[in-house]
């Protein structure tokens, strides 16, 4: 099991050792229950002793019972274990994600962390469990009773260890080829997890292209592919068990002809004998076991694999050793910068960027859909590095700041921004917690959003549902900008956020920023060139290259794109 999995075993560290002890302590006393089975037979059936008989099973009863409390327990404490570790597992995971930058997020995809986190982390608490109750006790309990039968007769049981020895290697062979196969397996069944995630997340945009035939058929293939490796390694496995058996009946054969012999000779009691047969039971039995254990462990090396690499995962964005605290103004600079996103290969996205924005400028910023925009926006608040090149905020590099400075200070309202669950207030003090009532309305009525709450019934204290479904559009936009505009940060940035509204309360609000927060400065990103006409610069982007950055009149003048831009937006 991985070291960082390990770890995580934390304050659960005193029932993880109890667990195997008390197994391994019930396992070395029902061992003993075939050793009272012979003298009951031998010094109490044979002999017509009624006496003898009590005494040994009164023996045998005791032994009985304490294997079964410690079994009990032990039980118990593999239980707590077990739960206790993935509960901790599921924890350190969460604290993770919560530090992963986008460009980690994008690495993973977000489907596939919540696999990890809700059935990978039930496939090791199940190979946990399994491995506390079984995987320690067996070859004990196995050793033990072997030693027991010695004592019993020797001869015997060296029929029984070579019966025992040739299981052993056979059931090797079939489980070392069992977890090569399941290692397979498993990659298939994450891309085929992958396949469902991606089509159940996008079930709405699957069903309004009438996609959901060829959909169907990608899921099938996937399905098939996983069936068909189970299939494969059931049937390997489905040869334990009459193996087994058969090598149970070659060994019983044995032991009674070479058992009879000795009887009849007079070296050899009954009740030995009848022993030896219980033990040549119970022994198989372990093993039996063992390999049950050693099947499930196997089939949860993939869940180790995925969980252990979020926990190992180093975040793509380090903080700095001695991070900026405090951001001096909201200036923006590009100092030629190239970015592109995943690691190595790639075109650049953007292509040696030269910015300089002042503090408290309105800057648009538009360009055709996909000519980077956001891919710009995103290294401000530095949502994703440069590869090239520096971004400055407040005169310092981004990468020098503390992260919490930066995401304190510049707010990013997204075209689709989440809303959470519980009342309008609990989603304004996102934003700020300990917000008073006079500043969320102050920041409701510059995000125009006032209006539309104060018809709500409640008012700050109405319901939002998950994701902000009992609001229209248009309302969550505004709500998250008001959210946004709560915490008074230096920089503000609007990516496409007030598409939803009309152009009346989009200039409205777009005012409101101007003479209110004359400190902050704005970038806002739009797709309506119209909007942002009056803005002290436009920036406008092509194919990630800067195609022109000024004013209104300078572009019309100098910028073919800004003209292309405006005349196709007013025909
Ligand atoms: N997370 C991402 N991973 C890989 N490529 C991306 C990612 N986001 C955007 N891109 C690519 O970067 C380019 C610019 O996208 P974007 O900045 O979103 O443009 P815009 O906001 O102007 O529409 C596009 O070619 C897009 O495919
Ligand atoms: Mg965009």
């Amino acid at each position: 099991m991985k070291n960082s999995i390990l770890k995580q075993v934390r304050q659960y560290k005193s029932v993880f050792i109890a667990a195997p002890v008390l197994m391994i302590l019930g396992g070395l006393l029902e061992t003993m229950i075939p050793l009272m089975t012979a003298h009951i037979v031998d010094d109490g059936i044979s002999q017509s002793n009624m006496a003898e008989v009590m005494r040994w099973g009164g023996y045998m009863l005791f032994f009985a019972v304490s294997a079964l409390v410690c079994a009990l327990f032990g039980y118990v404490a593999s239980a707590k274990a077990s739960s206790g570790l993935a509960a901790n597992l599921r924890e350190e995971m969460f604290k993770r994600i919560q530090s992963f930058s986008f460009a980690d997020l994008d690495r993973y995809g977000v489907p596939s962390l919540v696999t990890r986190q809700t059935t990978d982390v039930t496939n090791i608490q199940t190979a946990v469990q399994t491995i506390l109750t079984q995987f320690f006790k067996t070859p004990v309990a196995i050793v033990y009773s072997l030693l027991l039968t010695m004592q019993l007769n020797m001869s015997l049981s060296y029929v029984l260890m070579a019966g025992v020895a040739l299981i052993g290697v056979f059931l090797s062979l079939i489980i070392i080829r069992s977890i090569r196969m399941y290692r397979q397996v498993y990659n298939d069944y994450d891309s085929m997890n992958d396949r469902v995630q991606e089509n159940v997340t996008g079930i709405r945009v699957v069903k309004s292209f009438a996609a959901e035939e060829a959909e169907s058929k990608k899921f099938d293939d996937a399905a098939g592919i996983v069936r068909h490796g189970f299939v494969r390694v059931e049937r390997l496995l489905a040869f334990n068990n009459p193996v087994m058996m058969m090598a149970l009946e070659f060994c019983f054969i044995g032991i009674a002809w070479i058992g009879a012999h000795q009887i009849s000779a007079g070296s050899m009691t009954t009740g030995d004998l009848t022993g030896f047969i219980a033990y040549a039971f119970q022994i198989m039995s372990y093993m039996a076991m063992l390999v049950l254990s050693f099947v499930q462990l196997a089939s949860s090396f993939a869940s180790i694999r995925r969980v252990s690499e979020v926990l190992e995962d180093e975040p793509a964005i380090a903080d700095p050793k001695e991070p900026v605290r405090e951001m001096k103004d909201g200036s923006v600079e590009f100092s030629h910068v190239c970015f592109r996103y995943g690691e190595g290969e790639g075109k650049n996205v953007l292509e040696d960027i030269d910015l300089s924005i002042r503090s408290g400028e309105m800057i648009g910023v538009v360009g055709a859909t996909g000519s980077s925009k956001t891919s710009l926006i995103n290294l401000i608040s530095r949502l994703y590095d440069v590869n090239k090149g520096s971004v400055k905020v407040g005169g310092s590099d981004v990468r020098e700041y503390d992260a919490d400075t930066l995401t304190g200070e510049i707010a990013v309202v997204l075209q689709k921004n989440v809303l959470f669950s519980g009342t309008i207030a609990d989603n304004l003090r996102w934003g700020k917690p300990d917000a008073s009532l006079q500043e969320m309305e102050e920041a409701c009525r510059m995000a125009c959003a006032d209006a539309f709450i104060a018809e709500k019934e409640g008012g700050y204290e109405a319901a939002v549902e998950q994701g902000g479904a009992n609001l229209s559009g248009g309302q969550r936009q505004r709500l998250c900008l008001a959210r946004a505009l709560i915490r008074k940060p230096r920089i503000l940035i609007l990516d496409d956020a007030l598409s939803a509204l009309d152009t009346a309360t989009e200039s409205k609000i777009r005012r409101a920023l101007k003479e209110d927060m004359p400190e902050m400065t704005k970038l806002i990103i739009t797709q309506r060139v119209g909007s942002v006409r009056e803005a002290d610069r436009i920036i406008v982007l092509d194919k990630g290259r800067v195609a022109g950055f000024d004013g209104h009149e300078g572009l019309m003048q100098s910028c073919e794109i800004y003209r292309e831009l405006c005349s196709a937006a007013e025909g």
